[in-house]
């Protein structure tokens, strides 16, 4: 035991989100691992994975960013959870994780414009976002080079996304069992495309003022919170994002403004009884730092959202814990971990009891075996992994034909 443990601080002492009341304040983030299996079933991989990292009761996990649906962008071996097999196959996972007498929220991800072309000609679906304006000069040479370019997407497709696509995820994830769903606002995917100008030059309902950049992520929302009870919804925002071309020199209004009116449209509907069971704010930089300098303060978000607050994005660069505590002080801040999450299975006892951390090892993080995914030892057992035996296992889908 190197450091004092935070067994007896405000981390380690319970908290009601939406219906559930979790025991501690430490959540898993989500963590994009390509372990699913190839048509987005989750695998028996993820099983073992979600399964050891709720061992503590009253835990609760996000799990990775998951595909709303075929046609909005797609990496390999993300799963997915628009189908009633990719929802059977969470169905195991999330009753594995309440067995474990924990909580566990689906994150709904859509590309949009940062979808590798190639992967989205394969499916026959377009490349589309807000605006035909690429996030970088690579995927634009790429989708000219194959004839696949980016373009807008029609108010008639909006519609689609917001009335069938979403929906039928939220029925899926309702279907598999999950506590949360969690609506991906943030790090410069398809729905922070349309808060920003630097990505959203739209002159319909769904581009140029702050209420019309909102809209779409409103209308999902509100469309949601028609068959989704609002304590199990969630929404994802990173207010001072970089990645992915969001925020670009050009834009001349602070982030603060559009997330101001987000963070008051959510708090309006708290106060009409539809509060939502968390916000997960990033508080640092996908990438190296970025070249604004900004200081990832979402004070001003905090003073307008009165609701339970997921933070993340600043716990992976030290292994110094004291100061959660301070954080957690408020009666409604949970401390996420991705990283750190990744490498020790038993990260909350690690916490709760002072004990090191396994390193986590960057390069495996997007290998599609079981190398660096199940094979960091929990604290208590030291028995060594056969590395060679995990990197030829590969992903097998939870349910078969
Ligand atoms: C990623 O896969 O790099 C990724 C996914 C979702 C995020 C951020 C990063 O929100």
């Amino acid at each position: 035991m190197t450091k004092s443990g935070l067994k007896d601080t405000s981390v380690f002492t319970p908290i009601k989100v939406g219906n559930v009341t979790l025991s501690h304040r430490v959540a898993h983030l989500p963590t994009t691992r390509f372990r699913a299996s190839e048509d987005g079933t989750p695998s028996n991989l993820q099983l073992q994975y979600y399964k050891d990292r709720s061992a503590t009761p009253g835990t609760l996990l996000v799990t990775e960013a998951t595909d709303t649906s075929f046609k909005l962008g797609h990496y390999p071996n993300v799963p997915g959870i628009y189908t009633d097999k990719h929802a059977a196959g969470w169905k195991e996972i999330t009753d594995a994780v309440h067995a474990n007498g924990s909580a566990v929220a689906v994150q709904l991800w859509a590309l949009g414009r940062v979808a590798p072309p190639e992967v989205s000609k394969a499916r026959n679906v377009p490349l589309i976002g807000p605006s035909a304006i690429y996030h970088d000069e690579e995927t634009r040479e790429k989708a000219v080079k194959i004839g696949h370019e980016l373009r807008s997407l029609t108010e008639e497709e909006i519609h689609d996304i917001i009335y069938n696509q979403y929906t039928n995820a939220a029925k899926k994830a309702l279907d598999a069992g999950f506590d949360f769903i969690e609506v991906h606002s943030a790090n410069g995917y398809l729905l922070e495309q349309f808060l920003h100008p630097s990505s959203n030059k739209r002159n319909d309902r769904y581009g140029g003022s702050i209420e019309n950049r909102a809209r779409l992520l409103f209308e999902i929302i509100d469309h949601l919170l028609t068959f989704v009870p609002a304590e199990k919804l969630a929404v994802r925002l990173s207010p001072w994002n970089t990645f992915q071309g969001i925020l670009a020199e050009n834009e001349e209004i602070s982030p603060v403004v559009i997330h101001s009116y987000i963070a008051s449209e959510l708090q309006k509907r708290a106060n009409a009884g539809k509060k939502l069971a968390y916000v997960s704010l990033s508080y640092g930089s996908i990438t190296t730092p970025d070249k604004y300098g900004f200081t990832y303060d979402n004070t001003f978000f905090l003073q307008i959202w009165k609701g339970i607050v997921l933070r993340g994005g600043q716990n992976s660069s030290t292994t110094d814990f004291s100061g959660l505590p301070a954080e957690t002080d408020d009666g409604r801040t949970l401390v996420g971990f991705g990283r750190h999450f990744i490498a020790n299975p038993d990260l909350v006892k690690r916490i709760e009891q002072g004990w090191e951390l396994n390193k986590y090892d960057r390069s495996t993080f997007y290998v599609y075996s079981n190398e660096g995914y199940n094979t960091y030892p929990t604290y208590e057992d030291k028995s060594e992994v056969d590395i060679e035996a995990a990197r030829a296992q590969l992903a097998e889908a939870l349910i078969s034909e």
